[in-house]
């Protein structure tokens, strides 16, 4: 029987699917394994299904002499060397579509809670403040009628342009082609620096490489609308720590509303939290249980097409000497 190691408690249904056909090894902690334990463990494996928060680089690939497969439990990829895994044969899969329209919500979610100062109302309220109606109040900004700008037109990037469509807002995107939706939709391709400029919010959507590291950095930020509302539901490095705080104490921005951070997780001590116009929730895009249990599945069906020598559903590379 194949061998899969599981770096965490994945939902179970994925498991199972695992465990007709594989000897499966989960990793049961809360915290991710650590790298001695991650290197120990994949000597003698044909799979590793790993979350974004462990590594899988040169090192482990070689530390896993039958490797066949990374089945990623992510859509996004960065945690994984694909350069290393395609030279080595190694096939790596992730979990698209899934996941899109909760991610997507979840962009949302954080563009009204910014938009209406939802936490501080929060805050306001539990702390006993609240003593009567005033006209200036916790004034917030108006998503209606205001202009998205979304960097990245992939799948969550389109999502999350669509439910704009009952806020009468215009729609600006980049990307490196015009889609056909965003054509028949009426929203504008434009480069980086008009978005930002005529953006009132701004929500990121591009996968974390070395072209989008440290993409919104002082730089960008001082090209943003004052006012602007920064969504961040990609990776967190997309963003540059040091230059949005900055931003956001100086009002060069107005809000922002991250689900990902650099670092992952902000030490509890952060600057960043003692700021009213800052919401960090921890990178739950994609925290619904059916989208868990979906992708879970979907991870385990990567991995056993890949050990029952069949071409995965999801391949994000082409290994060299394909091993499949
Ligand atoms: C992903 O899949 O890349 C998200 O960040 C977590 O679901």
């Amino acid at each position: 029987m194949p061998r899969v190691f599981v770096t965490r408690h994945i939902p179970e249904s994925g498991l199972d699917l695992l465990r007709e056909s594989c000897e499966v090894d989960v990793w049961e902690g809360q915290l991710p394994p650590p790298r001695d334990e991650i290197l120990w463990r994949v000597r003698d494996v044909d799979g590793i299904i790993p979350l974004l928060t462990d590594k899988v680089d040169a090192e482990v690939m070689d530390a896993s002499p039958n490797l066949r497969v990374i089945a990623n439990y992510a859509v996004g990829y960065d945690n994984v060397d694909i350069a290393a895994a395609t030279k080595r044969g190694i096939t790596v899969t992730n979990t698209p579509e899934v996941l899109t329209e909760a991610t997507a919500d979840m962009a949302w979610s954080l563009m009204l809670a910014a938009a209406r100062r939802i936490p501080e109302s929060i805050a306001y309220v539990k702390s006993g403040s609240w003593r009567t109606w005033e006209p200036g109040l916790l004034l917030g900004k108006d998503i209606w009628g205001a202009t998205l700008g979304v960097v990245g037109l992939g799948r969550i990037g389109s999502a999350v342009a669509r439910r704009s469509s009952g806020f009468n807002m215009r729609v600006i995107y980049t990307a490196n082609r015009e889609s056909e939706e965003a054509l028949g939709a009426g929203w504008e391709h434009t480069d980086l620096d008009h978005l930002l400029a005529d953006s009132d919010f701004v929500s990121l959507h591009v996968p974390l490489a070395d072209r989008t590291h440290k993409l919104i950095n002082a730089e960008t930020l001082n090209k943003m609308k004052p006012g602007a509302v920064l969504i961040n539901t990609a990776r967190g490095p997309i963003v540059d720590t040091d230059a949005l705080y900055a931003a956001l104490r100086s009002n060069i921005i107005g809000a922002a509303a991250l689900d990902v951070t650099d670092p992952e997780p902000l030490p509890v001590d952060h600057p960043l939290f003692a700021l009213p116009n800052c919401i960090v929730v921890p990178h739950v895009g994609s925290a619904t249980r059916a989208t868990r249990e979906l992708m879970a599945r979907m991870a385990a069906q990567n991995a056993l097409a890949v050990l029952n020598g069949k071409q995965p559903p999801n391949p994000v590379n082409e290994p060299l000497e394909h091993n499949i």
